[in-house]
């Protein structure tokens, strides 16, 4: 029997894809066995077409913390693999970052992961590669709002009106972020959305009053982030300005270096001004440096030459009115006036060292002389004492001599004869060693 050749144009669908095989058995004849071919597995290749992305995990602004899942979802394509690149950089799988099949997993969101999505569907016949680019979708991971430093400065708008220029400033957080300041808890001075980190409000000051406890607040929507509290308080700069100095000396005692001390009794917001000769130093100069710690105090170090000579004061303002400056008193120094000094402080040491060595010796012999005329007519407790030891060593019962008042007391003046006899003999027994020494100090 000739072979049968028999065809079938077929619209390929990708649902054909799968095992293939044809049958052949005869028409209306059930004596023909039909017979099987091999079978062929058809591989449909659709070609990728209309990707776009899909936020599976819902809004494209989110806090961070929060869980990000893109899905890459086509309109048509099998046989397909995905890229997913964000602001245009290849996102690879990482312990943070999850891609398997159309899905991008991001578990724990940080603001680095901000940013334009999209995704590359691609897939292949036979060296022909398909790719559909979805369009971009822009993610916002939100950073929460740090909380806010807050700091003032004073305004000076005319001679007696001045206002408080409150500063609230937040490290971190994702704008826009609303600033609220607030007095003692619960009044609401002002509030205001910016779209940086930071917000300034003015608020009316009278000078020397407590005018309550300023407060910042900031938030961006996810929670409300607070300042520390400061007192809305300015005291002007007052009382005498105090100006002293601190040296450390060298080799050969020479003083190398120097260091001012610049203070003020009362004043928030006092400002230092260093003067040499009337000239105002600031910052860091060839042999001065100047260290402002306001509001405590100012220092000057110096390196002791001979540009360094000449006349020293500190002035002290308020730093918004410098009308108010107060000056210390003029101190005038140079190389001469400062070797003078560890001299002076060798001879005040030397002094107070010859003084106690006096005192010390002065004690000594008044001490001497003192115990030499007591020790004729000794303190009657001593004596007592000793009469008692002479009378356990003598075993005498003293209850027995209790009974009888006077025979004590004759026990006693006799015992106490013999003591003082005994202790005169002791006495000069070990004063004279000492008497001996003395002497000759004495003769000469
Ligand atoms: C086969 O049988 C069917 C009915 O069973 C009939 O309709 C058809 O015409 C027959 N075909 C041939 C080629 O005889
Ligand atoms: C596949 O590619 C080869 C060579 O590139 C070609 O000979 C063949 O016809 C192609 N097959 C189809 C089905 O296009
Ligand atoms: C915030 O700070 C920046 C500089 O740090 C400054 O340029 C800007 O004016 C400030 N904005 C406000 C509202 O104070
Ligand atoms: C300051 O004045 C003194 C004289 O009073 C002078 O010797 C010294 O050189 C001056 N110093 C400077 C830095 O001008």
């Amino acid at each position: 029997m000739d072979g049968v050749l028999a065809s079938f144009p077929l619209a390929i669908k990708h649902s054909h894809e799968g095992n293939l095989e044809c049958v052949a058995k005869g028409q209306n004849n059930s004596n023909i066995e039909p017979t099987v071919s091999n079978t062929h597995y058809l591989r449909v290749v659709e070609p990728v077409e209309g990707a776009h992305v899909d936020v599976y995990s819902g809004p494209v602004k989110f806090f961070e913390g929060k869980t990000l899942e893109l899905r890459c979802q086509l309109a048509a394509g099998n046989h397909v693999s995905y890229k997913w690149l964000l602001n245009g950089r290849l996102v690879s799988q990482s312990p943070l970052h999850y891609v398997a099949d159309n899905r991008l997993l991001i578990n724990r969101t940080t603001s680095k992961d901000s940013g334009s999505y999209m995704c590359i569907a691609t897939n292949h016949f036979n060296k022909t590669v398909f790719t559909a680019n979805s369009s971009e979708v822009v993610i916002t991971v939100k950073g929460v709002v740090s909380n806010p430093d807050i700091s003032f400065t004073v305004l000076k708008k005319d001679s007696h009106s001045y206002s408080a220029v409150v500063t609230c400033h937040s490290m971190r957080g994702t704008p826009p972020v609303t600033f609220a300041l607030y007095r003692n808890r619960t009044e609401l001075l002002a509030n205001t959305t910016v779209e940086e980190r930071n917000a300034t409000f003015k608020v009316p000051l009278v000078l020397g009053q407590h005018l309550g406890w300023l407060q910042c607040q900031a938030n961006n929507g996810d929670r409300i982030a607070y300042s520390k509290r400061i007192p809305l308080e300015v005291v002007p700069v007052g009382g005498p300005v105090m100006m002293h100095y601190e040296y450390d000396i060298g080799e050969n005692y020479a003083v190398i270096s120097l260091r001012f001390y610049c203070k003020v009794v009362k004043g928030s917001l006092p400002r230092y001004q260093w003067f040499l000769n009337n000239t105002l130093l600031h910052g860091r100069g060839s042999f001065y440096n100047v260290v402002n710690q306001p509001p405590e105090q100012s220092k000057l170090l110096l390196s002791v030459g001979r540009s360094s000579a000449g006349t020293y004061h500190c002035e002290v303002s308020d730093s918004y009115d410098s009308t108010t400056a107060i000056s210390s008193k003029r101190q005038y120094l140079d190389k001469e006036v400062l070797n003078r000094l560890p001299v002076l402080v060798v001879a005040v040491v030397f002094g107070c060292f010859t003084v106690v060595l006096l005192l010390v010796f002065v004690c000594c012999w008044i001490g001497v002389v003192f115990r030499r005329k007591q020790y004729g007519q000794k303190s009657l407790w001593s004596l007592e004492m000793e009469r008692m030891a002479a009378a356990y060593e003598g075993e005498l019962d003293l209850s027995e001599y209790d009974e009888d008042a006077d025979v004590v007391k004759t026990a006693r003046s006799g015992e106490f004869d013999q003591a003082s006899n005994a202790s005169v003999d002791e006495w000069s027994q070990i004063k004279g060693p000492v008497d001996q020494q003395d002497e000759p100090v004495e003769e000469s």
